[in-house]
């Protein structure tokens, strides 16, 4: 199932449930980011009591990576992954923390550096849909939480795949669909109604945890997905559900 209706000029696109000019998109999720950069560790704490930092452990532990490996973490934000991926592959390793947006970039490399995670890791601002690095350049790639904000997400994940050395993996961490009706109408109830106003009470900002609601709404399920990462070239797609498929991680490997 695409969520993006067949009707839709080419021209225009998706922010959360509004119908935007696709050339508008990147400034507007560009404002949300810049609003939320300096709550943004503590706002997803709050909003999935934790759940977020296991969710990330999976998708690590599913990366393969090992002692020596380069590792982008694109859309990194605050550098969750980043700073993991750092420790795993030691001194010999790299690991390039990109983001689009230098308030979450500059966020994301205070937060690591006061954790003294340094040496082997780069800061590079960039779009996943024209990645600046050279043609198999990495071994694993993670996007998390980031490719529903992307305005052409085909063209991330086939410039993730152009960047990736043969053999190498991309994980895509995102919401995606719930499997059980139940859960789906308590998520539903909760991010339309508790999240906005949690973000407005803690971050001062109702209309971006509105817009985060809707973006997860709008963003393709797992077989959608699945099929955008196997048309962009990707081999061996598979897929795991957690917490009742409210998130999902996708893991293609590079021909
Ligand atoms: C929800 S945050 C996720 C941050 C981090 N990966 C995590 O899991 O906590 C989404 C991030 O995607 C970044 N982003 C949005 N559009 C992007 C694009 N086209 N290219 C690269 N990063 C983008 C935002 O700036 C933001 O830092």
């Amino acid at each position: 199932m695409t969520l993006r209706t067949p009707t839709m000029a080419d021209d225009k696109t998706h922010f959360g449930f509004k119908t935007v000019n696709r050339n508008d998109k990147v400034g507007m999720v560009a404002g949300v980011f810049h609003s939320v950069a300096g709550k943004y560790d503590l706002m997803n704490d709050l909003m999935s009591g934790g759940i977020h930092r296991l969710w990330k452990r999976f998708t690590i532990e599913l990366s393969g990576v090992r002692y020596g490996n380069s590792v982008l973490d694109i859309a990194g934000g605050t550098g969750d992954l980043a700073g993991k991926f750092s420790r795993l592959v030691g001194p010999d390793g790299r690991v390039v923390l990109a983001d689009i947006n230098e308030s979450m970039l500059r966020v994301g490399r205070e937060k690591l550096t006061n954790q003294g995670v340094a040496g082997n890791i780069e800061y590079v601002q960039a779009n996943a849909e024209c990645l600046p690095f050279p043609d198999n350049s990495f071994d694993c790639i993670t996007i998390a939480f980031g490719l529903r904000n992307v305005t052409d997400k085909d063209a991330a994940l086939r410039s993730m795949l152009r960047v990736l050395k043969p053999g190498g993996r991309l994980l895509v961490l995102e919401f995606s669909k719930p499997t059980n009706e139940v859960v789906g109408k308590v998520y539903d109830r909760y991010s339309f109604d508790i999240l906005p106003k949690m973000g407005k009470l803690v971050a001062n900002d109702e209309e971006s945890y509105r817009y985060l609601a809707e973006s997860i709404r709008m963003h393709p399920d797992q077989e959608t997905l699945k099929g955008m990462m196997e048309e962009a070239g990707f081999a061996e797609v598979r897929y795991h559900n957690m917490t009742a498929g409210v998130v999902a991680v996708h893991r293609g490997i590079k021909p």
